[in-house]
């Protein structure tokens, strides 16, 4: 039995109660899905600043009236940390995944990125350590790795950050790091990698790749491709992240305590490919879509390439990636349909 299968039915036995930042986003949300059908208790918060409502109704309707008796929801503010403590009452667990995503949005708009991930993170962080919980695992990103060329990356080997985005989420890991010296709180963070799946936002101006261009072949309107196409990157389905937040929140292994830890496939993926997977997949589903990518410039803060060494979360948490990036476009394809179907 694996790591991952040996959790879950220790969790389905004994149930316990987690706190999930950012519940109404992209991740979180299916956090709350997979917890929720695991019979666990959960509080969400989230102040709606890019999730959304109809996020919660799906995870809702998925999981039944039952398992939703068991969800807490608080709309609150990450950046006030009376909402902090609050949503940190009598929890066992914390998934930390509320912030300003999106490279992009932080270079437009740096002000509102640090408030919401850095004064959030350390209000969430405070009041965690606090409300004494179990564990507390949060949402890193590989942007961390910023201009260091190496590849594939490897944890400890960081460059310096290219966006404002990427300042934050390393200064979450040095808070993070700082907590455990200092107070003797411990915590895992997770350094995503383009994580994408269903209900991953396909609107605004700072959707992410796989979603934007999704919803443009089904409405088949035009794609840009910034750059020559090679840009490549580690696209990781949303189940292998659920799996490692699973995972790094149940650990008793004193080793992974205080880490961070690369969450993706170890793929390395370009644009071009990524335009041709999704084409060839939407097109089994029915969607034909025959224009070619338009190509432009690059994009200010993007790194080139971006893959990732997943061998330290796979010998120190046990996580097993189940789904390379096929596999998990194939899976989501079908809810991108339904909702520009829904939304058009
Ligand atoms: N999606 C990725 O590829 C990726 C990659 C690396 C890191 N991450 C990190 O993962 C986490 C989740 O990302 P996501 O893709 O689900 O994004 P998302 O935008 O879908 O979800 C973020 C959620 O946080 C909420 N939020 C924002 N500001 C808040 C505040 N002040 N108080 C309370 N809630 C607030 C939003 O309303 C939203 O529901 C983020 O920390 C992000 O930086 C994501």
């Amino acid at each position: 039995m694996s790591q991952y299968e040996n959790v879950q039915n220790i969790l389905k036995q004994s149930p316990k109660v987690w706190l999930v930042t950012g519940v109404a986003g992209f991740i979180g949300s299916n956090l709350l899905e997979f917890l929720l059908g695991l019979g666990q208790r959960v509080v969400g918060l989230d102040n709606f600043a890019t999730g959304h409502q109809r996020n919660l109704d799906e995870v809702k309707l998925k999981v039944g009236g039952e398992a939703w008796s068991n969800f807490t929801f608080i709309n609150g503010d990450i950046r006030k940390l009376t909402d902090c403590e609050n949503a940190c009452q009598g929890v066992d667990y914390v998934l930390h995944q509320a912030a300003l995503g999106s490279v992009p949005r932080s270079l437009n708009d740096p002000i509102t990125t640090n408030s919401t991930n850095i004064d959030g993170f350390l209000n969430i962080l405070v009041a965690a350590r606090d409300a004494k919980v179990k564990s507390f695992t949060y949402a890193a990103s590989s942007s961390t790795y910023g201009d260091h060329p190496g590849l594939p990356k490897v944890e400890d080997i960081i460059g310096k950050p290219l966006s404002p985005y990427a300042v934050t989420k390393y200064v979450n890991e040095l808070y993070a790091d700082v907590f455990a010296r200092c107070y003797g709180f411990n915590t895992i963070g997770l350094r995503y990698f383009n994580v994408f799946g269903q209900r991953q936002d396909p609107e605004g101006a700072y959707a992410a790749v796989i979603p934007k261009w999704a919803a443009a072949m089904i409405e088949n309107e035009d794609i840009y491709i910034n750059g020559d196409g090679e840009t490549s990157r580690d696209f990781c389905f949303i189940e292998n992240t659920v799996q490692a937040n699973i995972l790094a929140a149940t650990t008793v292994s004193e080793s992974a305590k205080n880490q961070v830890f690369n969450v993706a496939v170890s793929g390395r993926t370009t644009l071009n490919l990524l335009y041709s997977t999704l084409q060839e997949t939407l097109a089994q589903c029915g969607v034909v879509y025959n224009k070619k990518p338009i190509y432009r410039e690059f994009r200010a803060g993007d790194v080139r390439h971006s893959q990732a060494d997943i061998s330290k979360i796979q010998s120190l948490l046990g996580y097993k990636p189940e789904f390379g990036m096929v596999a998990g476009v194939e899976k989501a394809m079908p809810w991108y349909i339904g909702f520009v179907g829904a939304n058009s």
